[in-house]
């Protein structure tokens, strides 16, 4: 099942307070930013790859896909403030495709998912027009409210990752009313649920290896998830 990527880059990694965008931050041999796009140029179902970076970051982005042999495989498209609006930025730069095509969007600071979970969530995507990767919580959740504190049953919790897969014309559009509704989502599946409630969507079951680079010590431990699959 062939697939588009939208691989989202355009942030200012803030909480990682590395005084540069994180994507830039060399874990082991490369850049993290480089981790997270081979993932998509050695998967062979993975038609074309449109990276949304800052205008700050162009120059540097640019330098960095050149270095690495990647400048000819990634479309560079203009990111926005927001992640979401990065992401629809995207959406609008992908060339015409059929309505059933499938992108996929995926956080630039997520360089460990695995190619059997990217075709999982291209053929469920195929298929069921809308889907995300995710992982069952492991946490005890609990519910708070001003005089009561309930536990959450944990079989129905489950933590959102990314990529999330649509149609194109689906996710086109929910994307296209939350801009003019200027109603702002935590994630894209989070748009189809509130724009198109009557769309089931979807959840591949992931790996808890697929962790967002978020904070200096998730650089510990994606060193060692490097460590573990070099040694495999
Ligand atoms: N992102 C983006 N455009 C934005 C904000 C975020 O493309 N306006 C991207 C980031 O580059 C990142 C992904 O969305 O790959 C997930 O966002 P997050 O982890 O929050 O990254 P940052 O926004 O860069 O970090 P921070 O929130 O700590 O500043
Ligand atoms: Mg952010």
């Amino acid at each position: 099942v062939e697939y588009h990527v939208i691989v989202l880059a355009a942030g200012q990694g803030k909480r990682m307070n590395a005084g540069k965008n994180k994507q830039f931050i060399q874990l082991q041999d490369k850049p993290l930013i480089v981790h997270t796009l081979m993932n998509f140029i050695q998967d062979e179902w993975c038609q074309s790859i449109y990276m949304v970076i800052s205008q700050e970051d162009q120059l540097a982005m640019e330098g960095l896909l050149k270095e690495h042999f990647l400048f000819d495989h990634v479309h560079l498209v203009h990111g926005g403030k927001e992640r979401q609006e990065s992401g629809y930025r995207g959406i609008k730069a992908i060339q015409p495709v059929q309505p059933d095509a499938v992108v996929m969007i995926h956080d630039g600071a997520r360089p460990f998912v695995e190619k059997k979970h990217l075709h999982q969530l291209a053929v469920t995507a195929k298929e069921e027009k809308a889907v995300l990767l995710a992982v069952q919580v492991t946490d005890t959740i609990k519910r708070k409210t001003i005089d009561s504190v309930e536990t959450l049953d944990r079989s129905f919790l489950w933590a959102a990752q990314t990529p999330q897969a649509f149609h194109y014309s689906l996710i086109k559009k929910v994307h296209e009313m939350a801009n003019d509704q200027e109603f702002l989502g935590t994630d894209d599946a989070s748009l189809v649920e509130e724009f198109m409630p009557e769309q089931q969507v979807k959840i591949v079951e992931g790996s808890y290896q697929n962790v967002k680079l978020t904070t200096p010590e998730d650089l510990l431990r994606a060193e060692l998830i490097l460590n573990k699959k070099g040694e495999a």
